[in-house]
């Protein structure tokens, strides 16, 4: 007999061959007459296939009758015409088989709504719910859309280090690991640690970005991409921060900060277009119960031209603005959050790349323009979720990075190899990350970024 998914039975022609379907009790309905409704959902879609269960089935009564939301089942039967309304469809089963028992009493997901909040204390069961099933998808369907694209375009998808001696951002933001015993330590009380008695005889951490090592690759492979998980111990509890998040990084040689742009833009929109036309269904929900239009905002994307303007712009806008911020907004500041949803959602409407960043608010690896005091770097910016995108033109002056590593307190002698990248063949090479997580609320209009991954990791929570 063959087993087929709940969406495969769902595209089935009435009046087939009997099948297996597999999933989990959402609904069951009894009637009068004798028989029931079962809904299950086995993940395949959205929707759920509804089984007609008759009283002649041998375990009806002690068994089906007693099926409530979350019992886990198997049943056999032909797809036939539904006679109901709601389904064009439906398998009437000839066997039902209960796998797994769910008791009613305790088992948290009832048919109610429940609050993002309170779901969160339930990760390992939230994917049953038709909002955290929809978002795996979404993300399964992006995280192909990613490959797609960069495959597409000949670049190779390399594999960066996830342990590393290395602080990428120089933001000091950084997990350290380590197998020493730090109570041992703690306990003698003289504040030393040797880190050469460590595992890797030095201090590592978990990496906050695959660019450095995706830049000797590019140096190498021409284009590279890297989508892995990137870790940051940045004490902020936003709905936009996560303390472990996965960022896509491609990394291309002979590449300025324009074409760096061009490829961003292509690649958000390239894979906005998979989404919306591959993931329809979980679109449509995401457009009716999370964040209404947000369809037709990314169909507008798609068609728009991404506006491009110098952080100096942005400033002036912030300037002439009659709006009260509350974080400062003269020249040289970082454009907070406020800053990017009012130029993205009232000055612009739609997304916007700010690039040309003042040097001193930016990392030592971006390439100084000709003014010194900017750095070619862009971020690309979304209505509600700000930035999306962060991406430069690499410096690839040997002593032009080498002042701006002592500027920015970087010790040339740890970063030894990165030099060597432009002692050796330098070539212009750019790169951006994006942050797959702020891509999926983005596009499905989550408004925390703790409810578009599985399991989140945030200041002072790293349940499951
Ligand atoms: O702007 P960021 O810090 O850039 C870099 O790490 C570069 N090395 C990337 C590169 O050029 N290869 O981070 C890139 C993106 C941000 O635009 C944002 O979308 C996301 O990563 N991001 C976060 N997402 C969730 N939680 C956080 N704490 C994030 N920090 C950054
Ligand atoms: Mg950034």
């Amino acid at each position: 007999m063959e087993t087929i998914l709940v969406r495969e039975a769902l595209q089935r022609s009435p009046g087939s061959d009997p099948v297996r379907v597999q999933g989990w009790v959402r609904t069951k309905r009894d009637s009068k007459g004798g028989f029931s409704f079962i809904e299950i959902n086995d993940g395949s879609c959205m929707k759920g296939l509804q089984i007609v269960a008759e009283g002649s089935l041998e375990n009806y009564t002690s068994e089906v009758l007693a099926l409530g939301t979350g019992c886990s089942i198997s049943a056999v039967g032909p797809v036939v015409e539904s006679q109901g309304r709601g389904q064009t469809v439906e398998l009437r089963a000839e066997r039902i088989q209960v796998l797994g028992g769910a008791d009613p009493e305790t088992y948290p997901l009832q048919k109610k709504r429940h609050s993002f909040e309170f779901l969160r204390q339930l990760a390992h069961l939230r994917a049953r719910t038709n909002t955290f099933g929809a978002v795996c998808r979404v993300r399964n369907l992006l995280s192909r859309a990613v490959h797609d694209f960069f495959q597409d375009r000949d670049f190779h998808y390399v594999h960066t280090p996830l342990i590393t001696p290395m602080d990428c951002e120089g933001a000091g933001e950084l997990f350290r690991v380590t197998t020493l015993d730090v109570e041992g330590i703690a306990g003698k009380g003289d504040g030393k640690v040797d880190f050469a008695e460590d595992f890797f005889g030095c201090s590592t951490y978990l990496t906050v970005s695959g660019q450095l090592e995706a830049e000797a690759l590019a140096c190498a492979l021409g284009r590279v991409y890297t989508f892995g998980p990137t870790f940051r111990a940045e004490n902020s509890n936003t709905a936009r921060h996560l303390s472990e998040f996965w960022m896509v990084e491609p990394e291309i040689a002979f590449c300025d900060l324009d074409q760096d742009m061009d490829l961003a833009e292509a690649f958000l929109k390239s894979v906005i277009d998979a989404l919306l036309s591959k993931g329809q269904e979980d679109m449509q929900f995401f457009d009716q119960r999370i964040q209404s239009g947000i369809v037709e905002t990314l169909t507008q994307i798609l068609e728009s031209e991404f506006r491009r303007i110098p952080y100096d712009e942005a400033i002036r806008l912030l300037e002439d603005s009659s709006k009260e911020f509350e974080y400062p907004t003269t020249w040289g500041n970082d454009l907070q959050t406020e800053h990017e949803r009012y130029i993205t959602e009232e000055v612009f409407q739609g997304p916007v790349i700010v690039y040309n960043y003042p040097s001193a608010i930016k990392p030592f690896y971006m390439y100084v323009n000709d003014d010194g005091r900017t750095v070619r770097a862009m971020d690309v910016l979304v209505p509600r979720t700000g930035e999306l995108i962060g991406g430069s033109q690499r410096e690839d002056r040997f002593e032009v990075l080498k002042a701006r590593m002592e500027e920015k307190g970087v010790d040339p002698e740890e970063y030894g190899w990165y030099l060597d990248l432009r002692r050796y063949g330098s070539v212009p090479h750019a790169g951006f990350g994006l942050g797959f997580e702020r891509l999926v609320q983005f596009v499905t209009g989550m408004a925390n970024i703790r409810d578009v991954i599985p399991f989140p990791r945030t200041p002072k929570s790293a349940l499951f």
